[in-house]
């Protein structure tokens, strides 16, 4: 998907994919690769996921990186919480206890801006970029994080049937793009009542990648 797209659905608010609650996969898994409280967690294209409020009421720091500062600024208003805001190059970063969001592509997020990583939170991240850019995203995610463990939440149907994102990653290709550096664990697999967007059959799917 290229940057505008997603500019665009931030300033025009049609945002499908936000939840109001914390994800339930999250809340269900994220003790699927046990962590002390005060542990750091990425969440990769991170928009103003409720997610982010969640992991920080259960004792969690959080970094988290997306394009549109619409989106961290209503993070952080969401969050009661006021930033202090640093200019770091092409990013921005919006800090507060805690939290770090970083405002950019994540691709120009380097490993020492991102700092200490235990586990990547990816809902609606990996399965938001086309196929395209998804090795050079996993890679990237891998390199910067020293290979954190990955919790990634995806879906699995025909993608003939609609155009994503969110778009279809089935295992093989979870195995293809992860396998290198990780073992992959399927956690759950649900079909998802009435299909996606109403039209297509799918399996909504949690994954656990530990690293190799
Ligand atoms: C489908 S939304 C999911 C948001 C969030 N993960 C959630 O669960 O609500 C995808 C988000 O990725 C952001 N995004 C897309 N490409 C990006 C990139 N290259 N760098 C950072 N953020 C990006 C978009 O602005 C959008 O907010």
């Amino acid at each position: 998907m290229h940057r505008d797209f997603w500019i665009d659905r931030w300033e025009e608010n049609r945002l499908g994919w936000h939840k109001e609650d914390a994800h339930p996969l999250l809340v269900r898994f994220v003790d699927a690769h046990p962590l002390p409280k005060g542990s750091r967690i990425f969440v990769p294209l991170c928009g103003k996921t409720r997610d982010i409020g969640w992991l920080l009421s259960q004792g969690h720091r959080v970094v988290a990186a997306e394009l549109s500062e619409i989106a961290i600024r209503q993070l952080f208003t969401e969050l009661q919480t006021e930033p202090t805001v640093q200019e770091l190059g092409s990013l921005k970063r919006f800090s507060a206890p805690g939290l770090d969001a970083y405002v950019g592509d994540v691709f120009d997020l380097t490993k020492v801006q991102i700092g200490t990583v235990d586990l990547i939170h990816d809902r609606a991240a990996m399965v938001a970029l086309p196929d395209d850019m998804r090795a050079r995203y996993v890679s990237h995610l891998a390199e910067i994080t020293d290979r954190a463990p990955q919790l990634v939440i995806s879906f699995d149907y025909d993608q003939d049937l609609i155009a994503g994102p969110p778009f279809s990653v089935p295992q093989s290709q979870i195995k293809a793009l992860y396998g290198v550096s990780y073992r992959t664990a399927l956690l759950f697999e649900q079909d998802i009542a009435g299909g996606l967007k109403g039209v297509a059959p799918a399996k909504e799917q949690a994954w656990l990648m530990e690293p190799r």
